[in-house]
């Protein structure tokens, strides 16, 4: 879900500089000054970054030291990329292009995520390289020369060894210069093996390489043809046997951006196979999972429900809902999500649905920017403050 942070936090931002806010309870005025906390907050957090850790990948705000945590390629500043050319930070923007073309490498020995290595690493280098090519997003870079791109094509290269399995779907782990550990676990999550389409995707475009969009596009058909009879699908599977190791079905832990990538494959590429998986994937969860406003987990084949709780990455499906034009049940979610939200002053990661009361062990807010997605959406849709 983080490459999605930077992107998500980028659009609340932009959400509130780009239009002038009238609404009984935010003047102009206001807004601005939202606008500006926003920025500062941005900048309070990326200059502390390069101050204290950078070139490491990120910052632990407490000690204020620096740690590898990913795969040691200076991580957040790759991830912060889109969120200084959205900010018009031209001269930041460029110098940590340049930076990152000259100085990271992907030929270390680093067993890296293959799902967060793709949506915060490939996605934030090709978002990057798109931004600093265009002259119509004002912050073309004139001395660039595709080094983003390069560097992209060299880490997808580099995963590619994870989709060896029989069933298309990737390991959750490979090591940038040896390939798959050889006790690498073979069970991984629905998300892990899902969304990777719109990255890899992406780079098959810029390259002309068809490889990266069809091993991720086999990866989703692997997932897709083990689909329970009832349209739904688990949370782990084994990537050799195609067994469902863990059969909760649900909208968020472990499954969510499978759902949201679906969608999206098509919206971005128009390939109708992504449409057409997802129209019956969704029509499956609205009828097995859907307890208006709420959703439920249930178990994969008999849709008996196991966990009735809600849990913090759900938050997205409201704006997944707009994406796909059903509005009025992501009205009605949005607004039982963000009465937790202002129960708590944020949304606990879990939220039980019987005891209304939080999830025991679930208290933490890890800095999710699911329901702010959602709500960024909705706004879009119906203009409504
Ligand atoms: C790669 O790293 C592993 C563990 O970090 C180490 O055991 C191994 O010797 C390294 N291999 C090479 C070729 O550097
Ligand atoms: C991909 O193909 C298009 C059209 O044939 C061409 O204009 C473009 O330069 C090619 N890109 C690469 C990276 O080869």
């Amino acid at each position: 879900m983080s490459a999605k942070v930077t992107m998500l936090c980028q659009l609340a931002f932009f959400a509130l500089w780009s239009f002038q806010i009238r609404a009984d309870g935010v003047t102009t005025l206001e807004a601005r000054q939202l606008r500006d906390e926003v920025r500062d907050m941005f900048y309070h957090a990326f200059d502390g970054y390069m101050q204290h850790a950078f070139p490491l990948d990120e910052l632990r705000p407490l000690s204020c030291q620096g740690e590898d945590t990913l795969g040691g390629y200076a991580l957040t500043l790759i991830d912060s990329l889109d969120t200084l050319a959205l900010l018009g930070d031209r001269e930041r923007f460029g110098a940590a292009v340049e930076w990152i073309g000259e100085n990271v490498r992907f030929d270390i020995n680093k067993t890296v995520s293959v799902f967060e290595t793709t949506i915060r690493v490939l996605g934030g280098l090709l978002s990057a390289h798109l931004i600093a090519s265009d002259y119509s997003t004002g912050m073309k870079i004139e001395s660039y020369n595709d080094e983003l791109l390069h560097l992209a094509e060299d880490l997808a290269r580099r995963m590619l060894p994870a989709f060896e399995t029989p069933t298309g779907i990737p390991f959750g782990s490979v090591n940038l210069l040896h390939g798959v550990d050889e006790h690498e676990s073979k069970i991984t999550a629905t998300a892990g093996g899902g969304t990777l389409t719109l990255e890899f995707g992406v780079l098959g475009r810029l390259t002309n390489n068809s490889v990266f969009e069809q091993i991720t596009k086999n990866a989703v058909r692997g997932i897709w043809a083990r689909r329970s009879k009832i349209n739904l699908v688990g949370a782990h599977i084994n990537v050799f046997s195609g067994e469902w190791t863990q059969k909760d079905s649900g909208i968020g832990t472990s499954i969510d951006s499978f759902y949201e990538y679906l969608l999206k494959a098509y919206l971005l590429f128009g390939d109708e196979e992504y449409l057409f998986m997802f129209q019956q994937a969704y029509k499956a969860a609205m009828h097995y999972l859907y307890h208006d406003p709420w959703y439920v987990e249930v178990n994969m084949n008999s849709a008996i429900t196991v966990w009735p709780l809600f849990n913090s990455l759900q938050a997205f499906w409201p704006g997944l809902q707009v994406l796909y034009g059903d509005v009025a049940p992501a009205i009605r979610t949005h607004a039982a999500f963000f009465s937790v939200w202002k129960k708590y002053g944020f949304t606990p990661e879990g939220f039980n649905l019987a005891s209304l009361s939080i999830q025991g062990g679930q208290r933490s807010y890890p800095l999710r920017p699911e329901l702010i997605e959602s709500t960024y959406w909705l706004f879009k849709a119906t203009r409504d403050y």
